[in-house]
């Protein structure tokens, strides 16, 4: 099973570069990177974990996923299980029964959007590769993060999220103060 991680990997790392700046190889490496460190406390199945976080970004493709685990040439069972793992990794879609390899793959993609480093992303990814007008990035990207933030699944994920969305919260609350301050003065002139 070991041996297909590394063809899981390959292939992932060419589906990353096709996609946009914000979900690139590097996103892919760093969800990789923050599942591993979340399955050291939450205890899933390494491989699943693992592969899981790969192949997150198959989400939304899920006949090119279907595709990449028939050729790795994995156990029906174990492909099942990845696939459930990928079509989870949605907040509308993760739930308190899903799988402990989900939860833990779901936290690492959310960690994406925690914090500074999460608003400046997403806010690029919102106005550069979804063209979204300012206003309605800044506010999607709000929305967004606010929904990863209520949906982190363990007790590993929110605690390497809690200094994120602190500083982040702080960061919407200065932005809604400075907007409330220039509202005012226009009022005023
Ligand atoms: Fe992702």
């Amino acid at each position: 099973m070991w041996e297909c991680l590394r063809d899981i990997q390959i292939k992932a790392s060419l589906f990353y570069l096709k996609q946009d700046p914000y979900h690139n190889l590097k996103h892919g490496e760093r969800v990789v990177s923050y599942a591993m460190k979340i399955n050291q406390s939450e205890k899933g199945n390494p491989f699943l974990v693992e592969a899981g976080a790969w192949l997150h970004q198959y989400h939304d493709h899920p006949d090119q996923l279907r595709q990449v685990l028939t050729e790795t040439g994995l156990e029906q069972d174990v492909s099942d299980q990845l696939f459930e793992i990928v079509r989870l990794c949605r907040p509308h879609l993760i739930s308190e029964s899903s799988p402990i390899e989900a939860k833990i793959v779901f936290d690492a993609d959310a960690m994406e959007l925690m914090g500074a480093y999460g608003i400046s992303r997403e806010l690029a990814c919102n106005l550069e590769t979804r063209k979204l007008p300012y206003d309605h990035a800044l506010t999607a990207t709000r929305k967004v993060q606010s929904l990863f933030e209520k949906k982190l699944m363990t007790a590993t994920g929110r605690a390497m999220a809690r200094s994120d969305i602190r500083t982040a919260h702080q960061f919407w609350k200065n932005l809604d103060e400075s907007e409330s301050i220039s509202s005012a003065h226009v009022l005023n002139q």
